[in-house]
């Protein structure tokens, strides 16, 4: 059932201003986020609206790579093939798992080449996406299975695409020298307004000059990368998503942060209004994710663009024969000024899994020494 939006934003709003309230008038941004994204029944990723599709006409608000063509899907399914037998494991864990599109695919494939894995676990923090999920996956549903928190030990080849960039954040902003950390507060008329505290947190780099420069820092997805080390005992994690490594991430000229907001395939910078109707993200600190997965006991086993991975992977040869409209899709998923640069793959894993093998996907152009 599609989502009214005022009866998501109404109440949606009354739970941030209580919280606010709670918080003695000013809640960091992160929390601010939680509520927005994921506050049961009525966050972004919470309630019923449709989130990811092609075109605004079917009430989507933003299309990800699997949505947009299913060689996508079809090309990773050979990195997860050989990372599964690298690693002589056999199920795979997605985190995040949207329409269920990915994990089709990547079934499909799998089970194609004669290597599905024994159980395809999806790990969501959205329920709601569940029902979409089980549907699109009729076909392989003995393989299927859901939860909703993490077991205290897992194995097998993790994936999460686009998950990292809706992990709540926070807003750090440099004002005539000084860093604050901004956070949401309520105005006169009781709407929500942006607030900022003198703050002794700092990026993780030294932004030059002393221009004024917001920017975000990125705690709980080192905290995900944290997890999964202490938990990944055998296998590999794949994470796809847009971002850089930090020197770009803080780089003096990226003044005004990263925050974006979608909602009917438009984009805007402004997360307070619209509360709960719109897909909040940052982009990603790779260097972080890779550190904080590092220090927890992950090796880095590979970093590159998501074209080079693609590539890598063997997606040309997958496209041959393609419609010319599989192959657009396909040139956007390539492409510099599409997906191809700005996204990337970093791959992961326990020391012992990691040795013997190097995941085909990063073969030529691996850019692990610049993280
Ligand atoms: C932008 S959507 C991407 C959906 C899908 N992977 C795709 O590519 O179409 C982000 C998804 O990540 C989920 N998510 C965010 N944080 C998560 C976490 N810590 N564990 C599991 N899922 C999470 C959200 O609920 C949401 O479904």
């Amino acid at each position: 059932m599609a989502t009214e939006p005022e009866s998501v934003a109404i109440p949606l709003l009354a739970r941030v201003a209580q919280a606010i309230e709670r918080a003695g008038g000013w809640l960091p941004f992160d929390r601010f986020m939680t509520l927005a994204l994921y506050e049961p029944g009525l966050g972004y990723y919470a309630n019923n609206s449709a989130k990811f599709g092609h075109l605004p006409r079917d009430g989507s608000d933003f299309v990800t790579a699997p949505e947009l063509t299913p060689l996508f899907g079809h090309t990773l399914a050979r990195q997860v093939a050989q990372a599964l037998s690298a690693t002589g494991t056999d199920e795979v864990w997605e985190f995040g798992a949207g329409s269920g599109a990915l994990a089709r695919q990547v079934l499909d494939a799998l089970t194609v080449q004669g290597q599905a894995p024994a159980r395809y676990t999806i790990v969501d923090l959205s329920g709601s996406l569940r029902e979409r999920q089980r549907a699109n996956l009729a076909a392989h549903a003995g393989r299927v299975h859901w939860v909703d928190a993490l077991p205290e030990r897992m194995s097998g080849v993790v994936l999460g695409n686009e998950v990292l960039d809706a992990m709540p954040v926070q807003l750090l902003v440099r004002l005539a020298g000084v860093w604050h950390e901004r956070g949401v507060a309520l105005d006169h008329a009781g709407g929500l307004a942006w607030s900022d505290r003198a703050t002794a947190l700092r990026p993780p780099l030294e932004v030059p000059g002393d221009h004024d420069y917001l920017t975000e820092i990125h705690p709980q997805g080192e905290a995900f990368a944290r997890t999964l080390a202490d938990r990944l005992e055998r296998g590999a994690a794949l994470l796809l998503d847009y971002g850089f490594p930090e020197a770009e991430y803080y780089h003096p000229q990226r003044a005004m942060g990263t925050l974006m907001c979608h909602r009917g395939h438009r984009s805007d910078s402004n997360p307070l209004v619209d509360v709960g109707l719109k897909d909040i993200t940052a982009h990603v600190n790779f260097t972080g994710v890779a550190l904080a997965a590092q220090d927890a006991g992950l090796d880095v086993i590979g970093y590159t663009s998501q074209g080079r991975f693609l590539l890598n992977c063997g997606l040309l040869e997958l496209a041959h024969g393609a419609d010319v409209r599989q192959n657009a899709m396909m040139q956007k998923l390539l492409n510099e000024h599409e997906m191809g640069e700005l996204f990337k793959v970093l791959a992961l894993a326990p020391a012992a899994s990691a040795e013997g093998w190097a995941p085909l996907g990063f073969a030529a152009g691996d850019r692990s020494h610049r993280l």
